[in-house]
């Protein structure tokens, strides 16, 4: 039973909003940047309304409510009891990540990433003159795994971090407890700075999988660690730009927050009013969300199985992104194929590390979705008559 009355198949109108996904493309149906097709939660409208009424806009703090509603939302969610004084409140994950590498890096220093990963992954450690080492996860007949051999023999002295991306984004992935204890015992083992980005971690879509957040390693795994996390993802207000770390070691937090510099802005005062609306009153809309999404989830997988054979999709856990393989489609950018012979844009796999693949944005409404997808099989089956 639905714990809402919100309507998941309403599609907003979006063009001509200043819309990234809608506009910067104008010609083609959107399916690619990672933000949803769905208007925000009620509470988080009301809570954003509440705050425009005061009309007064100055620079703004995070306020004791937010900080309250993130600590719930931290215990209540990932069963994490950290204090206050642990979280860093910052406009944004990517800003975070490459905050990260400035305070623990010198140039010449190597970062460590694991591709197919979101593309930024590969950008932030030029930001603070590093160099990036990836070692590609590997795939077996059902999922994706981390190639542990590869990983031990990467780490040299000069590696100083990891960016770790669970739930995996393009991947679908949610790591396990095994994994991620194995990966930080590996970060602990080397020195290295673990930097878990887990701005997916809400959207785990089904039931008998778990987010195993590096919040929950053993107290001596977590001397060197940052966790990101927001509510960007989950209440489609990537706009708005917050997210938050927890750094629970004091002088890896300072580092942290001298690196900071005078290079990033303030936090968006609607943003903090937005982050607290939802992680206090937002869950009955967020397993609604999920519910819907789950069902787009099969309801894709089926149509690529059924229609669409010449594309190769493995199990999918979290988010609302799907990661595609069309290899067997012989194109040589399959982006570009897609937006030119059936309208539809999709994520480009090349900036995240392949190019045979693209990403596709499920979280909009199932009619919409469907519509893009016999788009793709149209073209799809119009490669099949010509040859
Ligand atoms: C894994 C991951 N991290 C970070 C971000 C972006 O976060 P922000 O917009 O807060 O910089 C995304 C957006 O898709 C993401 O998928």
């Amino acid at each position: 039973m639905p714990k809402t009355n919100f309507d998941f198949d309403q599609l907003p109108h979006r063009r001509d909003t200043g819309s990234i996904k809608w506009d910067r493309y104008p010609n083609y149906s959107p399916y690619w940047v990672a933000d949803m097709d769905f208007a925000s939660p009620e509470c988080v409208v009301t809570a954003i309304q509440k705050r425009v009424d005061h009309g007064v806009f100055g620079y703004a703090q995070p306020h004791a409510g937010l900080v309250e509603s993130v600590l719930g939302y931290l215990e209540r969610t990932h069963d994490v009891k950290v204090t206050a004084s642990d979280l860093v409140h910052l406009p944004g994950m990517v800003p975070a990540i490459s905050l990260a590498c400035r305070a623990v890096c010198s140039p010449g220093d190597q970062i460590l990433i694991c591709s197919p990963v979101y593309y930024p992954f590969f950008n932030v450690a030029a930001d603070a003159g590093a160099e990036l080492i990836d070692v590609p996860h590997i795939r077996d007949e059902k999922t994706w795994r981390f190639d542990w051999v590869a990983l031990e023999q990467a780490v040299t002295h000069q590696t100083k971090m990891m960016v770790l991306c669970n739930p995996q984004n393009p991947l679908g992935r949610v790591f396990s407890q095994e994994e991620i204890v194995r990966l930080a015992e590996l970060c602990d083992r080397h020195e290295l700075l673990l930097v878990s980005d887990e701005i997916h971690c809400d959207l785990i879509l089904d039931p008998e999988q778990h987010h195993f957040s590096a919040l929950r390693l053993p107290a001596e795994l977590r001397e060197r660690l940052i966790t990101l996390m927001a509510p960007s993802k989950t209440y489609n207000i990537a706009g708005l730009g917050y997210s938050f770390a927890v750094i629970e070691n004091e002088q890896l937090r300072q580092q942290f927050n001298t690196a900071r510099g005078c290079t990033l802005p303030e936090i968006n005062l609607l943003a903090m009013s937005a982050a607290e609306a939802a992680y206090r009153d937002g869950e009955p809309w967020r397993c609604d969300l999920v519910d819907y999404l789950r069902r787009n989830r099969d309801t894709l997988a089926k149509f690529f199985r059924d229609k669409m054979p010449d594309l190769k999709i493995h199990e999918h856990a979290a988010t609302y992104l799907y990661w595609i393989d069309c290899s067997a489609l012989n194109v040589a950018n399959p982006c570009k194929f897609f937006s030119e012979e059936a309208g539809v844009f999709l994520t480009n796999g090349g900036p995240f590390g392949s190019r045979k693949h693209v990403r596709f944005n499920f979280g909009c409404p199932r009619a919409h979705m469907l519509e893009g997808l016999e788009k793709m099989k149209v073209a799809i089956d119009q490669i099949h008559s010509a040859s």
